[in-house]
């Protein structure tokens, strides 16, 4: 997202309906949609894709309304390469194949762009859209992962599925690939 998608991204959030499960979120009061807020949030994904640890991106329509987000997430160099995938489509949005389109560019961004050798969705076991999800872009549950996450007051469990490189047929090279300095 971009500055001038200010009005698409405040159109966004006052459309979308009451929160479907407990992995959804709501619409948020048009008195919290402020361009001051847009503008910081752009400038932290600025910030933390310049940092190399997170990559967020919008997702839009053919008709350019914003219909969610998808993001790399938590990447980590060193020996590993590795990141968590996320999504949200907009509940307004949902089972019209938006969430597989973004995941499916969002995973290739991932492997050809940010250049991770491994990209992890970690999804609580009861999330069966999200699973279904994973599942359909061919990924591979590897385990549960207990109380891996702090989320609502407690922490959970995930379920985790995953691709690596190789699964796109790629050979993975760190030519391009941000290092940050040692210390
Ligand atoms: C998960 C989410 C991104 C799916 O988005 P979506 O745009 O509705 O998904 P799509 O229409 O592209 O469907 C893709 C696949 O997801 C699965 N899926 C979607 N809804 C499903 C449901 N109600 N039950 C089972 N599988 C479902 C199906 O496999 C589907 O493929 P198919 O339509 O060929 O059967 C969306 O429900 C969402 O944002 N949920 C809230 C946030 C969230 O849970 N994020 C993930 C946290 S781990």
């Amino acid at each position: 997202m971009v500055a001038k998608d200010f009005d698409v991204w405040k159109t966004a959030h006052l459309g979308v309906n009451s929160p479907k499960n407990k992995w959804d979120r709501g619409p948020q009061p048009a008195k919290e949609l402020t361009r001051a807020k847009f503008k910081k949030l752009l400038s932290d994904q600025k910030k933390r894709r310049d940092a190399d640890t997170y990559y967020d991106l919008g997702v839009f329509d053919s008709k350019g309304n914003l219909v969610g987000f998808a993001s790399v997430m938590e990447v980590v160099r060193g020996i590993s390469h590795a990141a968590y995938l996320g999504y949200r489509i907009f509940n307004s949005y949902w089972r019209l194949g938006y969430g597989k389109e973004a995941a499916k560019a969002m995973i290739d961004i991932a492997f050809r762009d940010i250049k991770v050798h491994r990209l992890e969705a970690g999804i609580e076991p009861g999330n069966i859209r999200s699973i279904g999800l994973a599942k359909s872009l061919g990924m591979r549950r590897e385990g549960l992962k207990k109380r891996a996450v702090f989320l609502r007051g407690e922490w959970v469990d995930l379920t985790m599925y995953t691709l690596t490189s190789e699964d796109l047929g790629l050979k993975f090279n760190t030519i391009g690939v941000k290092f940050k300095r040692r210390r």
